[in-house]
């Protein structure tokens, strides 16, 4: 089978067969859906084109071919668990389809597939065979696929009739949707089935298992469903939605039976392989699976802007990423290997997807990252079991319960099988029931998969807005762009009823036909200002605007004079000192991203950020605070930009065009066909749909004043513009005079000064100790006379409060020198703290007293510890009370020491 086409080739064929038939090749969308909050991940080829097919979106082609990045995992299609397992389960995957919206329809999809499987291919006749839908659900049986079919020359007996299960699909519980045909190809009787082995005959095509393998799924899409379990509602024009998984095409073309011995996996595991040291083979090959399959879902998900974390779709990639990372551990693997894996994912991929080559270093940055927190968990998480084991052994308890696995998984992230098989190991058990219990209602609760259906209920109602009315003009880009005139088209209370008219007092939702009100998107906040209606006797305060759904601007209100009804005519107004901050913050963004490129590297990406009037925030992936000098470079990058004063441009063309021009694109934002791509100055441009300045004069300066981490490899900048710079300036420089006045000298002078004062009070400090030991110095003489004699030295103890062991210390040194043959110790008390110093002359330590063993008993007396040098010994304790009980022991100790 050498001279099968490897992945990559059946990639490109499958591509250009579609284009040579008057599809638009289109790149695949990003894994994170754009503003579908009912998807998690993008997880077939028609996610991108959902609004197309429902007729809301238009595309100047009417045919397209992609080849998708898809994730199943977490959410509705959550096979995570059987990956590595299985020869084809997968969390990251690539899917080439081909699309009619409204255009071809079933003749042609199923010869384009019947032609490109058995030519284009050249796969055997033989081994084929295609699924239609049965007539189910009130839907009817296909009979025109199956004629199709068969007149593709496939006998009849190889059209099977299946069911609702099999042959209708649908993206989610919503969304365009229609009954589906299958190709499948049969790879052979021998393989291992379920139903045999369980003395059952095994279904044949419509079989679990892999004798008969699904290779090609055509959707005719011919109905949309709008909310869940809603009837279904006719599209506008019946579609086409093929999908073919390259994975297991790439299988058959290979002849292969499991998708790992690919070509798309084998250099994945042989890496794998080489780390570990060991051979990778079929049997017994399944943790070097799991790292092969999850090293791809991390590479892509990470470009694609998600990171892990422990929410929404960050927790499930961390969930695979920490899947990846113990079968590593697993398999001998104890330092950081992760990131060399999917290293190997970006080499072998990069070519077909280019974000994985421009996102490289920080990809593997992450990966890194995300490893050693894990392994730190891991340590904690084998600690915290510990603890459970010693528990039950002394209990008797033999089954860890549900709470403490969930508890280990929730609160510490550790995962339940290792739980399981740690426990195992010990000789115990742990209740998965019970944890699976928790588990769904933590789901159900929706905090599993981060609540990301929340925010569903909420659009409906501007949803449906939206396809009544239409878009809403946007007149802030013309002109000045602070005023305008529009028709009121709908108000909506704040349970989202609509009305007919607001009365002053009332707070409600106003959506006018064209308004040159900014509705928060793209991190721009939403302008405020006045709608005024009936020559100025209806007045509504704007208090924001949003865009809760892609093209529809909503207006805040508070309604304070007068009343407002659907259809006036209205005078819309922003508050244009406020726009105008607005704007020379978003272009200083705009600026900034690209001086951040400059001074820290390509990896910069753009991962969030706020444009009020009053500031800017912006967020990207960096992974160490940068210098003074670092932020400095990028204020004067920006700063010399904005002195350039150039003029700035803003083009509208269409999305290819625009990425192609070198627009930088960001993460996470859904682009129409056609985009706005604002350059503010020459050095930067960018797909965006705020507003900007005129020239980049306009935002007059750039201010740093924050940069923090938010996140790990996550930095973030806050920075003012213009006006807001210059007070900031004028307040930093306020607090500076403050400050030098209160010193008595200028801002100019005044580190010089601060440097002196410190300097100063340390000499002073440093006298009133030597003042202090002088002091006592004069009452030494007057304390040796206390000295007793024992066995010809003098010992004396004495106290002194409040206790200051430098002050002790010269005391010591001034004793010992007048004493000439002695032993002393001084104690007292400070903060309700007892310190005690021991100091011996050099002959009696020479004749065997010990200063720091004589502390380390007296210390006891006071509830206390120390020690030290046979000649210098400190320490302390906790029991003032007790001060003269130590100085008992002292005299005690000396008197029973047995001298030389
Ligand atoms: N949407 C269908 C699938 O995912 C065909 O592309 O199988």
């Amino acid at each position: 089978m050498s001279s099968a086409l490897s992945a990559s080739q059946i990639r490109e064929a499958f591509l250009k067969f579609f284009e040579e038939r008057g599809h638009r090749r289109v790149a695949s969308s990003s894994l994170v859906p754009q503003n579908d909050p009912s998807l998690l991940f993008t997880n077939a080829g028609m996610v991108q084109f959902k609004d197309v097919f429902t007729g809301r979106e238009k595309r100047e082609y009417s045919r397209a071919t992609t080849s998708q990045k898809c994730v199943r995992a977490g959410g509705k299609h959550n096979d995570l668990d059987n990956v590595g397992y299985t020869a084809r389960h997968h969390t990251f995957f690539e899917m080439l389809g081909n699309f009619s919206f409204g255009d071809y329809f079933k003749p042609d999809a199923i010869a384009y597939g019947w032609e490109f499987v058995t030519k284009t291919l050249g796969l055997d006749k033989a081994r084929l065979a295609v699924t239609v839908f049965n007539g189910e659900g009130g839907i009817p049986w296909d009979e025109e696929a199956f004629e199709l079919w068969a007149k593709q020359g496939v006998s009849r007996d190889r059209i099977l009739k299946l069911g609702l299960k099999d042959n209708f699909w649908a993206m989610g519980d919503t969304g365009p949707c229609g009954p589906c045909s299958e190709i499948h190809y049969h790879q052979g009787d021998d393989i291992p089935c379920a139903e045999v082995t369980a003395g059952r005959q095994c279904k044949g095509v419509a079989c679990d298992c892999d004798r008969w393998l699904e290779i090609w799924n055509l959707v005719f899409m011919q109905f949309e469903r709008k909310e869940k379990d809603a009837p279904l509602i006719p599209l506008p024009k019946p579609s086409i939605d093929t999908g073919a998984g390259l994975e297991r095409i790439a299988s058959v073309v290979q002849g292969k039976r499991s998708n790992y011995d690919t070509d798309l996996f084998q250099s994945i595991l042989s890496r794998v392989s080489e780390l570990v040291g060991k051979p990778y083979s079929q049997e017994g090959g399944a943790s070097m699976r799991v790292v092969a399959d999850h090293s791809r879902a991390a590479a892509f998900l990470i470009a694609d802007g998600v990171q892990p974390s422990n929410e929404g779709r960050g927790y499930v990639l961390r969930r695979i990423m920490r899947r990846a990372i113990r079968h590593g551990s697993l398999l001998g693997l104890d330092e950081l290997f992760f990131f060399k894996v999917v290293d190997r994912v970006i080499e072998l991929m990069g070519e077909a997807y280019p974000e994985l080559r421009d996102g490289r270093t920080f990809i593997l940055e992450v990966c890194k990252h995300e490893e050693e927190s894990f392994r730190r968990t891991l340590n904690r998480g084998m600690k915290l079991i510990d603890e459970e084991v010693a528990r039950m052994k002394q209990s008797g308890a033999k089954v860890l319960s549900g709470e403490k696995v969930w508890e280990l998984h929730g609160t510490y992230g550790f995962p339940w099988d290792l739980t399981e098989i740690i426990l195992k190991e010990r000789g115990f058990e742990a209740d998965i029931a019970g944890y699976e219990k928790l588990k769904k209602e933590e789901a159900e609760k929706g905090t599993d998969e981060g609540g990301i259906s929340k925010d569903k209920a909420i659009a409906t109602v501007h949803l449906k807005l939206l396809e009544r009315l239409g878009p809403t003009e946007f007149l802030g880009y013309e002109g000045v762009g602070h005023e305008g005139e529009g028709s009121v088209r709908a108000i909506i209370n704040k349970g989202g009823v609509e009305l007919t008219e607001a009365q002053e007092g009332d707070e409600v939702e106003l959506v006018l036909d064209r308004t040159p009100f900014y509705g928060e998107s793209g991190g721009q906040v939403g302008d405020t200002g006045r709608i005024v209606g009936h020559g100025g006797k209806a007045v509504a305060q704007v208090l924001d605007a949003q865009r809760p759904v892609q093209g529809l601007i909503v207006h805040q209100v508070k309604v304070t004079q007068g009343t407002l009804k659907v259809g006036d005519m209205v005078q819309a107004g922003v508050d244009g000192q406020r726009r105008s901050s607005i704007r020379a913050n978003h272009s200083a963004t705009h600026l900034l991203h690209k001086a951040l490129k400059m001074v820290l590297g390509e990896h910069v990406k753009q991962a969030g950020s706020v444009v009020a009037p009053d500031y800017l925030r912006f967020d990207f992936s960096h992974f160490s605070p940068m210098t003074p000098e670092q932020q400095e470079q990028v204020e004067d990058l920006v700063n010399g930009w904005i002195r350039e004063n150039a003029e700035s441009q803003t083009r509208v063309m269409n999305l290819e065009d625009a990425k192609k021009s070198g627009a930088v694109a960001m993460f996470g934002e859904k682009y129409g066909e056609t985009v706005r791509v604002v350059t503010v100055h020459p050095q930067s441009t960018e797909l965006c749909g705020g507003t900007h300045v005129r020239r980049s004069g306009d935002i007059g300066l750039f201010k740093v004043t924050g940069e923090s981490g938010v996140a790990s490899g996550v930095r973030r900048i806050i920075a003012v513009t213009g006006l807001g710079a210059i007070q900031y300036m004028r307040e930093t420089e306020r607090e500076l005079k403050k400050a030098a006045e209160l010193l008595k000298t200028s801002p100019k002078d005044l580190v010089k000064r601060v440097e002196s004062t410190q300097k100063r009070v340390k000499e002073l400090e440093h006298k009133i100790e030597e003042m202090a030991v002088k002091a006592q110095a004069g009452s030494s003489k007057d304390l040796l006379e206390q000295a007793r004699d024992i066995n010809g030295m003098k010992v004396l103890a004495t106290r002194m409060d409040p206790a200051d062991p430098n002050v002790f210390r010269g005391l010591a040194d001034q004793l010992r020198d007048r004493m000439k043959s002695g032993v002393v110790v001084i104690g007292g008390e400070k903060d309700g703290k007892v310190v005690l110093l021991v100091a011996a002359t050099k002959d009696v330590v020479a004749r065997g007293i010990h200063a720091g063993n004589l502390l380390k008993e007296m210390a006891k007396e006071v509830n206390g510890r120390g020690g030290g040098k046979p000649d210098l010994a400190q320490g302390g304790g906790e029991d003032p009370s007790r001060i003269p009980n130590a100085f008992d022991k002292f005299y005690e100790l000396v008197k029973g020491t047995n001298l030389s």
